[in-house]
């Protein structure tokens, strides 16, 4: 679906599930986002390299006269118009999905964001979800610029942003760091961002692929551990720094060279922490060796940098898996692919790759091809462009 005709859709759904006129809606959007590069650096203090992309989650909303608000999602019809007041803002287990747009209500009246009047909101989304490309960040930033457009809020984006990702951490109790909320917020169309996950600071990078194209593969695997296991990992790397911090003076593992870390790994008493960490320190330093690569126009040294972000992923962070392994491994060896890794949390969900313009059909088909033989599952393939950051949308009439 085009632009123009999702919007002119989701008005018409709009005014028949509420049953209201057109007047007075307004319309926002946020997108999803993909990691070029610097996976589980982001609660390590390190860096990250994400965009954000043209596929996101639209909200068509109507401010109301009561304190209740009405919420309806189309990509989850069955559970029809979900229904609360202001007054009450808790987490629902019947609330389903409605809990992300709610947890970022909630913690924007909780920093003191004056609130006080209802609305009907429908949401649509175009990410597939649970795909790792951060369709709940997605729906918790659309949600924050429009909170801020409807009640006139006087707030910044990065503290959207930081609000969002409180949000999931507290009111969800997902204990995600700031990447995804970060690259949604911030998105700038045709460039990456790298982005200090310590001190925040960032610059934007233009993504120049030369005649090549971003190409989303989803292994269309279930993240089925992926919560705990993510946890884990956050655990492991957190030991890991208290047993640096005996002899160093580091904040976090973003701190570290590979030349410090091979000096000192050694404080480190567990073998597998010892791997989480080096993952966490190497991953840093790639990634922005690869965006100085990318911006003398080194994209097969990117790409090349992509490839080993993966097998450390897959080997000392160990959340790959069969299938992601196998959808990189058949890209690997494909005509025309410049880069391919595993992007987001891990342990399913997608693939980011880098292909030339005149080799896409032969890689979704060699591709798909192949790992449908070695997994019995089908991928799916997303030729997709660098959008721009969470905003409000011009609302035609119908
Ligand atoms: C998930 C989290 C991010 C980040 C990535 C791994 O997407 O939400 O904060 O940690 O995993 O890089």
């Amino acid at each position: 679906m085009g632009e123009i005709k999702v919007e002119l859709d989701l008005l018409k759904q709009f005014t028949r599930i509420f049953n209201t006129s057109n007047e007075q809606n307004r319309m926002f959007f946020a997108p999803g986002r993909v990691n070029l590069i610097g996976e589980h650096t982001d609660y390590n203090g390190g860096h990250v390299f994400p965009c954000a992309l043209n596929i996101g989650t639209y909200a068509i909303v109507r401010k109301r006269d009561d304190k209740m608000i009405r919420m309806y999602s189309m990509n989850f019809e069955n559970l029809g118009v979900i229904e609360f007041s202001l007054e009450n803002l808790e987490y629902e287990d019947s609330h389903d999905w409605s809990n992300y747009p709610k947890g970022i209500i909630y913690t924007f009246k909780k920093h003191g964001y004056s609130i006080e009047k209802g609305f009907d909101v429908l949401f649509y989304g175009n990410i597939p979800n649970g795909a790792g490309l951060s369709s709940s960040a997605s729906i918790e930033l659309v949600t924050s610029v429009l909170l801020k457009g409807l009640f006139n809020l006087k707030i910044d984006m990065v503290n959207m942003v930081k609000m969002s990702q409180q949000a999931e951490n507290e009111f969800i109790g997902v204990n995600c760091g700031i990447m995804d909320q970060f690259a949604i917020g911030m998105g700038k169309d045709d460039h990456a961002i790298l982005l200090n996950c310590q001190t925040l600071d960032y610059t934007y990078s233009p993504l120049e692929l030369q005649g090549a194209s971003l190409i989303i593969a989803n292994t269309n695997k279930r993240r089925g551990l992926a919560d705990s296991k993510y946890n884990e990992r956050r655990a492991e790397c957190e030991r890991a720094l208290n047993q640096l911090q005996v002899e160093l003076s580091i904040e976090s593992l973003g701190d570290l060279t590979p030349e410090q870390f091979e000096h000192h790994k050694y404080l480190i008493q567990d073998e597998v922490d010892r791997k989480r960490a080096k993952h966490a320190v190497y991953e840093n330093s790639r990634t922005k060796e690869a965006v100085i690569k990318l911006q003398q126009g080194d994209i097969v040294g990117f790409g090349e940098l992509m490839k080993e972000s993966h097998e450390s992923l897959r080997n000392d962070y160990e959340v790959t898996g069969k299938e992601l392994d196998t959808l990189v491994k058949a890209a690997w060896s494909q005509e025309g692919v410049i880069g391919s890794r595993m992007t987001g949390a891990g342990f399913g969900g997608c693939t980011v790759n880098i292909v030339r313009k005149n080799k896409i059909d032969m890689f979704i088909e060699q591709v798909g091809r192949n790992y449908t033989e070695e997994t019995g599952l089908i991928a799916d393939f997303y030729v997709v462009q660098v959008g721009g950051g969470a905003k409000e949308l011009v609302c035609e009439t119908v």
